[in-house]
C-alpha cells in the first residue's frame, strides 16, 4: 500500500482491509455453499423438495449474524471515520482556496503559495473553499478526500510523521483542465518551515545556488554582459539556438530548456556566444538542479517581471497563454490596447479598447466584460490583493502590443 505517514490514516487502511476481508471471506462462504447446494440438492440426489415451515433457529442465526458482522464493520468504519474527522485542537490552520485550475493556500501571516508547505509532526488543518465549481482537495499519502464548494467551507485535517513530497489532485471533474489541478504538499523539518514562512528566503537560496556552482562567474543577474547570457528575466525569454548543423531555431526559455542548458550547454547554445560552458551533468544533484530552475523560472530572479510569478500563482496562466495560443480563454500576448468585442453581464454587445481600466475590470469582474464568443468560466478575482493585481496587469502590458 502507498506510504503510511498520518497515523489516522492508518485506521483508514485497517478499515478497508477488514472490510474488504470481511467480503472476501463471505463471498467465498457464499459461492462454496452455492455449489455444494447445487450438488446436493440435485433432484437426482434429491427428488422429493423438503417443505419446511418456519424454524426459529434458522431466523435468529441470518438476523444476528449479519447484523453483529455489520455493526463490527461499522465500528472499524466509524472510529477511523471520527479519527480523520476530529482536528486536534491547536492544530495549525492554512485556509485553501480551489480554483479552475490551480490550488492557492494562504498561512497564518498572509502568504499565499501555489504548493502546500507544512512541517513535520505538527497536526495540520486546512479550511477549504472554492471559488467557482465543485472541487475535490485529495491527498492520496494521507488518505484525506475533501470537496470544496463555492460558498460553504470544509476541512480535512493531517499530520505526516514523515518529510517529502506527496501528491495533491482534484478528485472531481471540474472542467477543461482539471487533470492540471495538481501540486505538491512538501512536509518539511520545523526549521525549515519557519524559514519559509518568514519568506524572501528562496531569493537567498536561489542565488546561494548560483553562487555555489559558479553561475554567477559568468553569468549576471543585473541584465549586465558577461561571457554568458544575463540571467534577468530568463523565463519566459525568446532566444535563438545554435543546432550542431549550424542553423537557428527560436525557442522561449523553459524549466526543460533551464534544465537540458545547464546539464548540456553545448546542445542548447544560445546564438552569438560561445560554446564554454562546461557541462554541469554529473555534477549537480537533481535538488540543486531544481533549485536553480525554479529559482530562475519563478520570476524570483532580479529584474523578472513579478507580475508573471503572480499570475502563475493565482491561476491565469493555467486558462491564457502568454505566446497567442488559445487554453480557454484569450492569449495575454498582444491583449493590452487591443480592440475586444465584449458582451456585458447583460448581453448587451460593444466595442472597447483593453487598456488599463479594461484589464484590471476583467480581472477583478470578468463577467462584466466577458469578450465575445468565450464561455463565462472565470472566477471573479474581487479578493485579490491591490498589489498582486497591479503587478499582474503591469506584466500583461508587457506581452506585446496588439498584432494588426
Ligand atoms: Cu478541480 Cu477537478
Amino acid at each position: 500500500m502507498y506510504p503510511q505517514v498520518f497515523d489516522a490514516a492508518k485506521q483508514v487502511d485497517q478499515a478497508f482491509l477488514i472490510i474488504f476481508g470481511f467480503s472476501a471471506v463471505i463471498l467465498l462462504l457464499i459461492c462454496g455453499v452455492t455449489l455444494f447446494f447445487i450438488w446436493r440438492y440435485h433432484h437426482s440426489r434429491h427428488p422429493q423438495a423438503a417443505d419446511i415451515e418456519g424454524n426459529v433457529l434458522a431466523e435468529l442465526i441470518w438476523t444476528l449474524l449479519p447484523t453483529i458482522i455489520v455493526m463490527a464493520l461499522f465500528y472499524f468504519g466509524w472510529t477511523s471515520y471520527s479519527s480523520m474527522r476530529d482536528a486536534p485542537e491547536g492544530a495549525m490552520e492554512i485556509s485553501v482556496d480551489a480554483k479552475m485550475w490551480s490550488w492557492i493556500f494562504t498561512y497564518s501571516n498572509g502568504k499565499r503559495a501555489n504548493i502546500l508547505m507544512a512541517p513535520v509532526n505538527t497536526p495540520v488543518k486546512l479550511n477549504m473553499t472554492s471559488k467557482d465549481v465543485i472541487h475535490s482537495f485529495f491527498v492520496p499519502a494521507m488518505r484525506i478526500k475533501m470537496d470544496t464548494v463555492p460558498g460553504m467551507s470544509t476541512y480535512v485535517w493531517f499530520k505526516s510523521d514523515e518529510t517529502g513530497d506527496f501528491d495533491i489532485l482534484c478528485a472531481e471533474y471540474c472542467g477543461l483542465k482539471h487533470a492540471n489541478m495538481i501540486t505538491t504538499l512538501k512536509v518539511v523539518a520545523q526549521e525549515e518551515f519557519d524559514a519559509w514562512l518568514a519568506g524572501g528566503d528562496e531569493q537567498a537560496q536561489g542565488k546561494a545556488l548560483l553562487d555555489k556552482h559558479g553561475c554567477l562567474d559568468c553569468h549576471t543577474l543585473d541584465g549586465a554582459e558577461s561571457d554568458g547570457p544575463t540571467l534577468q528575466g530568463i523565463a519566459g525569454r525568446e532566444v535563438r539556438l545554435l543546432k550542431p548543423d549550424g542553423s537557428t531555431e527560436k525557442i522561449e526559455v523553459t524549466a526543460q530548456y533551464l534544465r537540458e542548458a545547464i546539464l548540456y550547454p553545448d546542445k542548447s547554445l544560445v546564438e552569438g556566444w560561445d560554446d564554454i560552458m562546461p557541462p554541469y551533468e554529473g555534477d549537480i544533484s537533481e535538488e540543486d538542479l531544481n533549485g536553480i530552475v525554479n529559482y530562475l523560472m519563478s520570476g524570483d530572479s532580479k529584474g523578472a517581471h513579478p507580475g508573471r510569478a503572480k499570475a502563475e500563482m493565482e491561476g491565469c496562466i493555467s486558462c491564457h497563454s502568454t505566446d497567442g495560443s488559445i487554453i480557454e480563454g484569450p492569449s495575454f500576448k498582444g491583449l493590452y490596447n487591443s480592440m475586444r468585442d465584449v458582451v456585458d453581464a447583460d448581453g448587451k454587445e460593444s466595442k472597447v479598447k483593453a487598456g488599463d481600466a479594461y484589464l484590471r475590470e476583467a480581472i477583478l469582474y470578468p463577467d462584466k466584460v466577458l469578450t465575445k464568443d468565450y464561455d463565462d468560466v472565470m472566477p471573479p478575482y474581487d479578493d485579490m490583493p491591490k498589489e498582486t493585481l497591479d503587478d499582474i496587469v503591469d506584466w500583461m502590458k508587457t506581452l506585446g502590443a496588439p498584432e494588426k
